[in-house]
C-alpha cells in the first residue's frame, strides 16, 4: 500500500513533478467546474491526536471536495485513548471502518508504528518532532509555484530545526534539486540535529549556519520561517527566551530582493509582524492554500487513483 510516512520517500524528482502537476490540475478544476470526484464511495479517517487547524482542515476539505466522507478524531480526549486503548489497537478498528487514515500523533515514528496494524494505507500528518511530510511537500509546490524553480535558489530557513519535523521532511526532498543553497539560521540550542546535516552533507547540498539573516537578506529568493515548537519545551523559561530569536518585519522584508518570497509553515505565533502580510512577498496564506491542493493530490496517490 502506498502509505506516505516520511520526506524521505519523495526524494525522487519525477515523483515530486507528478505530484505538484496533479495538485495544479486540481487547483484548476477546483477554480473551473471542480474536482473530479475519484473519492466518491471512499471513507477517508482523519484522527489527530495533536491539535491541528490546516492540516485536518485541508485534508478534510480535499475529501470533500473530490467526493468522498470523513470520520474524525478531532481530539484525543473525545476518543477511547482516553480510556487508555493503545493506538495500533485504534488504528486496527478504524482501518476496518475506512479506505484511508491521516494520522496527527505527538509520538515520534507513530505513522510507521500505525502500518503494522492498518489494514489501508496511512497518512502521516505530523509525528512528534520526527516527521511532516505533507507539509514538506506543500511548501516545495509554494516555491515552485512562485518562483517558477527550485534549482540554484537560495533559501533562509529561521527555523527551530530540532523540534520542526516538516524541516526533518524537506531534507531528503531538497536533495532531488540542483545547486541549492541553504542558509540554517538561528541560535545553537534549536540547530539541524547532526543525522540530518549529514543527509545534506552525502547529497550535496550546500549549507551555512548562521546565527542572524542580516548577511544574507538582500540575496535569498525564499526567507522560510518557523515558530519555535512550544509543545516539546518542558522548561518554559528556555522556550521564552528561545522564541525571540525569529521576528520578521517590515523592515526585514524591505531589504529582500522583489522577486523573492517569505514562507512561515504556520500557525504564526510571534515570529512574522501581521503588517508584513500586505507585502506582495508575503507567501504564506498562499502556502497554506497550496496545502489543500498537494492533500487532494496526495490522497489519490494514496489510494492510486
Ligand atoms: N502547519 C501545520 O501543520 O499546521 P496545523 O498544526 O494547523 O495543522
Amino acid at each position: 500500500m502506498p502509505h506516505i510516512l516520511t520526506g524521505k520517500q519523495f526524494a525522487d524528482k519525477k515523483l515530486l513533478d507528478k505530484i505538484f502537476a496533479k495538485a495544479a490540475e486540481l487547483e484548476k478544476a477546483d477554480g473551473g467546474k471542480g474536482m473530479p470526484k475519484l473519492l466518491a464511495g471512499k471513507i477517508i479517517a482523519t484522527l489527530f491526536y495533536e491539535p491541528s487547524t490546516r492540516t485536518r482542515l485541508s485534508f478534510e476539505s480535499a475529501a470533500l471536495k473530490l467526493g468522498g466522507q470523513i470520520i474524525s478524531i478531532a481530539d484525543a480526549k473525545t476518543s477511547s485513548a482516553s480510556k487508555g486503548e493503545s493506538l495500533l489497537d485504534a488504528i486496527k478498528v478504524i482501518s476496518g471502518y475506512c479506505d484511508a487514515i491521516v494520522l496527527r500523533h505527538s509520538e515520534n515514528n507513530s505513522a510507521e508504528e500505525a502500518v503494522k496494524t492498518s489494514l489501508v494505507p496511512v497518512i502521516n500528518a505530523g509525528d512528534g518532532f520526527n516527521q511532516h511530510p505533507t507539509q514538506a511537500l506543500l511548501d516545495l509546490y509554494t516555491i515552485q509555484k512562485e518562483l517558477g524553480k527550485i534549482d540554484g535558489l537560495k533559501i533562509a530557513f529561521m527555523s527551530d530545526f530540532r523540534y520542526q519535523r516538516n524541516i526533518h521532511s524537506l531534507v531528503p526532498m531538497l536533495s532531488s534539486f540542483s545547486n541549492l543553497k541553504l542558509y540554517l539560521v538561528g541560535p545553537k540550542a534549536l540547530a539541524l540535529p547532526k543525522e540530518f546535516k549529514e543527509q545534506l552533507k552525502a547529497s550535496g547540498v550546500e549549507f551555512e549556519e548562521l546565527d542572524s539573516v542580516d548577511s544574507i537578506l538582500g540575496e535569498v529568493d525564499v526567507l522560510y520561517v518557523t515558530r519555535v515548537f512550544k509543545e516539546r519545551f518542558s522548561d518554559e523559561a528556555e522556550y521564552e527566551k528561545l522564541k525571540k530569536s525569529f521576528f520578521v518585519g517590515t523592515n526585514t522584508v524591505s531589504r529582500m530582493k522583489a522577486q523573492s518570497i517569505v514562507l512561515h509553515v504556520m500557525p504564526r505565533v510571534y515570529e512574522i509582524d501581521p503588517a508584513v502580510d500586505s507585502d506582495p512577498r508575503a507567501a504564506y496564506f498562499r502556502q497554506t492554500k497550496n496545502g489543500l491542493y498537494i492533500r487532494a493530490a496526495l490522497l489519490l496517490y494514496a489510494l492510486d487513483l
